[in-house]
């Protein structure tokens, strides 16, 4: 089942994440507050529609109006209703304190993560929130039970934050990065399969891939690589920073052994 934004304000709209957090405004701030209605989201909005999109942008965010920003990728914007939970929520934090993290906060972030595994398709126990993707990634890279000799295949289309914890780790002596070029353009996802089939060697133990790449947007078939390196007893760690919001795919169709995400590029949460 693809995920997409629209689906996701949707879910927001019945009490997902932020929104869902427990807050008391006051008569003021009600007046102000946009709220997330689901019809909105009905029927309509296809990559396409520009009439629905413009609506979109026009009630639910708060863009500027000197220059137009053409780079989501480093972090997207929250829409309206998304942006004022989090104040609200930040400002109690702030106000409440220890009380508020101690009595309230554990059942709020067992909820959160709850529904976040419920929309990643996944069980509450496969997931861990982090603070971004290149916390997450770090995590799975520099916990896993590499042994001496083990060989890791990445390119140069990765991105260099995963590359740097690879290299760090060589250094150190677990591991052996082998890195190779992607051809910039593939013609098949068959061809995509066969660069890195041609690349596995004995002691390959692990393949990062990076599902959507920042560099030059080469999606890579992640479940097709997955199967090939399966057979193999090769893991794969997925980079999927790009890819959450911004392409339709399902986590665990991905075949991955870790996958690390972010829900501020193109979920537009904080
Ligand atoms: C391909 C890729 N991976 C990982 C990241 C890091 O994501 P985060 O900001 O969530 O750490 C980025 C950020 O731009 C990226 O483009």
């Amino acid at each position: 089942m693809p995920h997409s934004r629209k689906k996701f304000l949707k879910q927001i709209s019945t009490g997902l994440i932020l929104a869902s957090l427990p807050s008391i405004a006051s008569a003021k701030e009600k007046e102000n507050k946009t709220t997330i209605d689901p019809t909105d989201f009905t029927g309509t909005g296809a990559p396409d529609d520009e009439k629905f999109w413009k609506r979109i942008a026009k009630k639910y965010y708060d863009t500027p109006t000197d220059y137009i920003n053409l780079e989501n990728g480093y972090y997207g914007m929250q829409p309206k209703p998304v942006l004022q939970a989090f104040q609200k929520n930040i400002e109690k934090a702030n106000k409440q304190g220890a009380r508020f993290a101690r009595k309230e906060y554990p059942a709020i972030a067992a909820n959160v993560k709850k529904q976040l595994a419920q929309f990643l398709k996944v069980a509450d126990e496969e997931i861990i929130i982090t603070r971004n993707a290149t916390e997450a990634l770090n995590i799975a890279i520099q916990g896993y039970p590499f042994k001496v000799g083990d060989e890791v295949l990445l390119n140069q289309l990765d991105y260099f934050s995963m590359i740097e914890t690879f290299q760090l780790l060589q250094k150190r002596g677990q591991l052996t990065v082998k890195a190779f070029d992607m051809p910039l353009l593939p013609a098949t996802e068959e061809e995509i399969v066969e660069v890195y089939k041609q690349q596995l060697t004995p002691k390959t133990k692990v393949i990062l891939l990076t599902h959507v790449s920042n560099i030059n947007g080469l999606i890579v078939p992640v479940a097709k690589i997955a199967a090939m390196a399966r057979q193999r007893g090769i893991d794969i760690i997925c980079d999927a920073a790009h890819a959450l919001g911004h392409i339709p795919f399902s986590l665990p169709d991905l075949g991955a052994a870790y996958v690390g995400l972010n829900l501020h590029k193109w979920i537009g949460n904080p």
